[in-house]
């Protein structure tokens, strides 16, 4: 968890600029909020970070892909593409703006790939929601001749990539609109909080009023203002953009020192046999917030994880095991349970979702483990995990009679 590891004296500060005011909220009360508006800060750092035109922060990450899908104009019934290896956030974003995925196989980019995406387009495809994975990226080299192709809407949640590029830009600035996440968990965090970034105007302004209740934002009365669309609230406040502010400002010296550790790591355990690693269609652009290790099938993976645990190794995750992360847990979603009816259940499903044909996703992420990289890591506790993991991994490839 980079962004915590470096938490001090300037979140300190910006959180309290914002209690000397007493404005939490992000809009109007100009006079009394002296001159303080840390939303607005937040997002012209993460322009400054991406090299985004426009950016726009909302309340968490999955408000951020509801809103970036809404922008980029999917709705009711329209199909989109996803991966079935993500945060289930992402899945939820589309059958929430009343789409309906369509799951189509990841490769070792832990990515969607160019192959799977042409396996399941048709007529009816409207957009992809293409999330970079576990701080890396997506091959977009080869994805957006698809997308042009077709003439797809493309979505990037780039929840887990923020500060991750592919040939020099910046992931989420490829499609219509992008997003990030700043929950507790990321390279940068704002407590909770998500960013959604884009280069024109016009999804800029559908997006900051599609999250605000639709208002218009023009003027200083809140009471009066115009509202030109439904929307909602999915507004962040202006003590987590405060703190959303200091931690994006850190990341490009976070993934730089991200990247020294986990290139010692991937160094150390290259030495082992059985050990190898996830793609990067841009190894320059990684933002090395994970150590993506695959083994060679799921029943050595599984046991190397028994053997982690018995060893006390901590801060890694098994996915495939996982409650939220790949598709062989999503009940709910497979299921298409909610409070209420969603849409795609009235509209009718694009696939049989509890009987998917992904032998692909299923054998990558079966054999992926995948280590949190630590910023404040030492070179000693590098060389002492890389020991402990190729004894487990050794322990199981190698048994000793
Ligand atoms: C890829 C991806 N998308 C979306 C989200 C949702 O972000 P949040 O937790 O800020 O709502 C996450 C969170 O883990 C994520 O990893």
């Amino acid at each position: 968890m980079p962004g915590t590891e470096l938490f001090g004296a300037e979140e300190r500060k910006e959180v309290n600029d914002v209690m000397e005011t007493g404005i939490f909220f992000r809009y109007n009360h100009d006079a009394q909020r002296k001159g303080i508006w840390k939303a607005k800060e937040f997002e012209e750092e993460v322009k400054k970070v991406t090299g985004a035109q426009y950016a726009h922060a909302v309340s968490s990450g999955s408000t951020a892909v509801a809103t970036a899908l809404a922008a980029a104009g999917i709705g009711t019934g329209d199909e989109v593409i996803v991966p079935p290896f993500t945060y289930v956030a992402s899945v939820e974003a589309v059958l929430f703006v009343g789409a309906k995925p369509v799951f189509a196989e990841i490769d070792e980019s832990l990515c969607l790939s160019a192959e799977g995406i042409k396996k399941v387009l048709t007529p009816k495809t409207k957009g992809i929601c293409l999330v970079h994975m576990c701080g890396g990226m997506a091959n977009m080299d080869e994805i957006m001749p698809i997308v042009q192709e077709h003439n797809l809407v493309l979505v990037e949640d780039a929840g887990q990539a923020f500060g991750a590029s592919f040939k020099g830009i910046k992931v989420g600035l490829f499609g219509k609109t992008g997003c990030y996440s700043f929950d507790f968990f990321k390279i940068a965090t704002a407590g909770e909080g998500g960013v959604l970034v884009m280069n024109d105007e016009a999804t800029y302004k559908l997006a900051d009023s599609y999250s605000d209740h639709g208002h218009d934002h023009i003027g200083n009365n809140r009471g009066m203002e115009e509202h030109p669309i439904v929307g909602f609230n999915y507004r962040i406040s202006e003590i987590h953009a405060a703190i959303g502010k200091v931690q994006t400002a850190r990341v490009p010296e976070i993934v730089q020192r991200n990247n020294k550790n986990k290139k010692l790591l991937v160094e150390l355990l290259s030495k082992t046999e059985g050990i190898s690693f996830a793609t990067l269609a841009d190894p320059e652009g990684d933002s090395a917030t994970f150590l993506n290790m695959f083994l060679p099938d799921t029943t050595t993976a599984k046991a190397v994880v028994d053997e982690f645990n018995k060893a006390g190794i901590t801060g890694f995750n098994y996915w495939f095991t996982n409650m939220y992360h790949f598709i062989n847990q999503w009940h709910h979603v497979k299921g298409l349970k909610t409070a209420s009816a969603l849409p795609v259940e009235v509209l009718g499903a694009p696939q049989d979702y509890n009987n998917l044909d992904l032998p692909k996703s299923q054998e990558v992420i079966g054999r992926l483990i995948s280590f949190g990289i630590r910023c404040t890591w030492t070179e000693e506790e590098i060389q002492a995990l890389a020991k402990n993991i190729s004894a487990c991994v050794e322990k199981v490839l190698v048994p000793v009679n």
